[in-house]
């Protein structure tokens, strides 16, 4: 559905999107995940044909994004990463007049907006001014305007950012109704939600793509963790430059591979420097431990 070859975006001469190659297939949700920064955005906005690419080539429902650019726009949907919502109308006249746009007739529109309306919970809030929508609310009325015109390829630029935890998890079930007929590009800083919702995610960092996999196997990829809680653990510097560790406030996270093997090791070496260790486990990595530890190693 989607093919993205050597994609650069440059703004001067900085790198935002940095030779960056996949595919995504037809039905998928695919998820790019990272920091701040790392150009998930700007590589939408290439491949939604609101940017042109420095270089590359890339394909979306079957249309090259340069050469066939309208093409592209009526096979695409898109929620953009900040509200683009007229706040002035209703949420039935925000998507009537997203349809007319995409020159729907009449009776087709008002079909379509009833059932995105019903797809995201909002049936009941049809008429309502959307400046007295809350924040989940008025997320929740864009994906349906996203979806009016049944786009073959939906973009999601940060779909829960803000939200709380109740919110983000009805969103992700009407994400997960939406994908019956759409194949989805899900931009997320939050790896809770790419383990959640994405086929395959590929991470992100400084404009490149540093891993692509499904995100139980992109778990798999990752060490184990060693946790240690207590008090003191500068005191351990001269050993820890061996590892991949992450120190924040009175916990020691280690990456390691051999974490049977070098939990003691640590642990005595720390009782001989006078730390004072309150808790010790070896943990299965989550996607975030993965995370970390790719972004770490590129950086290096
Ligand atoms: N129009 C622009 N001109 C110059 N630099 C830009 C422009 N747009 C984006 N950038 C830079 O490109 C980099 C990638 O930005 P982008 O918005 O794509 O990141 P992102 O991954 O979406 O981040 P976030 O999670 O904060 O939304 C950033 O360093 C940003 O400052
Ligand atoms: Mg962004």
């Amino acid at each position: 559905m989607i093919t993205v070859e050597k994609l650069v975006k440059e703004f001067g001469n900085f790198r935002a999107v940095d030779e960056v190659s996949f595919e995504v297939k037809e039905g998928e949700i695919f998820g790019i995940l990272g920091p701040n920064g790392a150009g998930k955005t700007t590589l939408v906005m290439i491949l939604a044909t609101l940017l042109k690419p420095t270089k590359g080539k890339a394909s979306v429902a079957g249309y090259d994004i340069v050469r066939e650019a309208s093409n592209v726009r009526k096979k695409i949907g898109i929620v953009f990463q900040e509200t683009t919502l007229d706040l002035e109308l209703t949420a039935r006249e925000n998507l009537d007049f997203h349809a007319r746009l995409y020159g729907m007739e009449k009776k087709e529109r008002g079909k379509r907006i009833a059932e995105v309306l019903e797809l995201v919970g909002l049936s009941d809030n049809a008429d309502t001014v959307v400046k007295k929508f809350s924040g989940g609310m008025k997320r929740r009325l864009e994906i349906a305007r996203g979806l009016i015109h049944s786009p073959e390829v939906l973009f999601l630029d940060e779909p829960t950012l803000g939200l709380d935890a109740i919110t983000r998890r009805k969103i992700w079930d009407y994400i997960a109704e939406a994908r019956k007929d759409t194949t989805i590009v899900l931009n997320t800083n939050y790896i809770d939600e790419a383990e959640r919702l994405c086929d395959r995610v590929a991470i992100m960092n400084r404009g490149k793509i540093i891993a692509l996999e499904e995100p139980k196997k992109l778990i798999n990829l990752a060490e184990s963790v060693i946790i240690l809680e207590g008090i003191g653990f500068e005191k351990l510097k001269d050993l820890l430059e061996n590892y991949r560790y992450v120190l924040s406030g009175n916990a020691l996270r280690i990456y390691t591979k051999e974490g049977n093997r070098i939990l003691p090791e640590i642990i005595s070496s720390a009782i001989k420097k006078g730390v004072e260790i309150t808790s010790a486990r070896i943990e299965k990595p989550t996607l975030e431990d993965v995370f970390i530890q790719i972004t770490k190693k590129w950086a290096e």
